[in-house]
């Protein structure tokens, strides 16, 4: 019998990315996708290439259960906006506290522990699977932790930190789970979270510049990760490579200045960056302010580092000297597949 493959979240980016990756590049594993809607057309999709599809919740233990049953490989993720936007539309308190005074601790806001209890679901469940051989979370930084308490904020990265800690130490999984910390995704200058992306400005003359205006400082080299290409190759590494590694998902390393050139030599667009972010973070009014957390994130990467210098997170050219081939997309490459026709509208 060949080997399965659980692939949580297959409508997403990562999952999608992860099985058309071992479509492609290991067509003998069997692959199992979950989502929350078999009938919607994204899953449709995902069953058209010959996925077993079946619907599991991540905050249905039970579900889970039955969808990992027989599993040799699992990959599972979080999804902190659905979270967030799922909180807030019941009333969730989700306000993100301030911005600069770390000496207040702020208490977590409800979507963190949400997103912990789906982790930890994922983990008890993996946790009775006989056959698994290796669990793959999409984690990232620790950030309260490696800042010391300095960032206390950014509740979507320590949460998927947490589910890590207790699926390393999780009895029956602490063998068999390995990490990838997912880089910046490609994805959202293009496509995703507004901030990222470009807004262009034409001269007299009609020529365009493209100005981009992210909540990084120019000179912050950045792990992108090209999420639609590279995330199955991070999933396979991790299944080859020996358990409780913990690997950073980067495609490539470049700075905002350097993606601004880069992009107008791929694009023939002119382009610059600019830092337009205000200084401190703009008053959530007991709401929650995406921005401002992305401020803190900023700060934090800045400071500390995509990682937070945890010295147990390895870059894939530390796992390929070990054997283990991560074939990983050039950002030029990527630049030029995607279309930024309305980006510059
Ligand atoms: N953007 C970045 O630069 C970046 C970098 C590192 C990490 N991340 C993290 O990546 C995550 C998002 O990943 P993505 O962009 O690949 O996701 P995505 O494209 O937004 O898709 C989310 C997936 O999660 C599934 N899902 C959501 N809630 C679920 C639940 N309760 N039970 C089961 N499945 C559920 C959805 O499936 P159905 O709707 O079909 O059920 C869908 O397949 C976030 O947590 C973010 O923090 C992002």
């Amino acid at each position: 019998m060949s080997k399965l493959l659980v692939v949580v979240g297959a409508t997403g980016q990562q999952g999608r990315s992860v099985i058309q990756w071992f479509q492609q590049n290991e067509p003998s594993i069997r692959i199992r996708g979950l989502t929350r809607t078999p009938t919607s057309d994204a899953a449709a999709s995902v069953a058209s290439t010959g996925v077993e599809v079946v619907k599991a919740d991540l905050n249905d233990f039970q579900s889970l259960q039955l969808a990992f049953k027989g599993a040799n490989y699992i990959f599972a993720y979080t999804d902190s906006a659905s979270i967030i936007k799922a909180s807030a539309s019941v009333g969730g308190s989700i306000s993100t506290g301030q911005h600069e005074d770390s000496s207040t601790p702020a208490a977590p806001p409800p979507f963190y522990g949400i997103e912990v209890q789906q982790g930890k679901n994922v983990a008890d469940a993996a946790a009775e699977v006989p056959e698994l051989e290796r669990l793959v979370w999409s984690s990232l930084a620790n950030v309260k932790k490696c800042s010391g308490g300095k960032y206390n904020q950014v509740f979507h990265f320590d949460a998927k930190a947490a589910v890590a800690e207790y699926m390393f130490e999780k009895e029956g999984l602490e063998s068999k789970v390995s990490c990838v910390l997912m880089g910046c995704f490609l994805t959202n200058v293009a496509k995703g979270l507004e901030f990222f992306r470009c807004r262009s400005e034409t001269d007299k003359n009609g020529s365009k510049t493209a100005i981009w205006t992210p909540p990084f400082p120019a000179s912050l080299p950045i792990p992108w990760v090209d999420v639609e290409k590279d995330t199955g190759a991070f999933v396979k590494a991790l299944i080859e490579a020996p358990p409780k590694n913990q690997l950073l998902g980067v495609s490539e390393w470049m700075t905002f200045d350097e993606w601004a050139t880069f992009w107008s030599d791929v694009t023939g667009v002119k382009s610059k960056f600019e830092d337009a972010l205000p200084k401190e973070a703009p008053s959530t009014n007991g709401g929650f302010d995406f921005k401002a957390v992305l401020l803190q994130t900023g700060d934090f990467l800045t400071e500390f580092g995509f990682t937070g210098g945890d010295p147990n997170v390895v870059e894939p050219e530390e796992l390929e000297r070990n054997g283990t081939a991560i074939p990983r997309t050039k950002i030029s490459d990527y630049m030029t597949r995607e279309d930024w026709s309305h980006t510059l509208e």
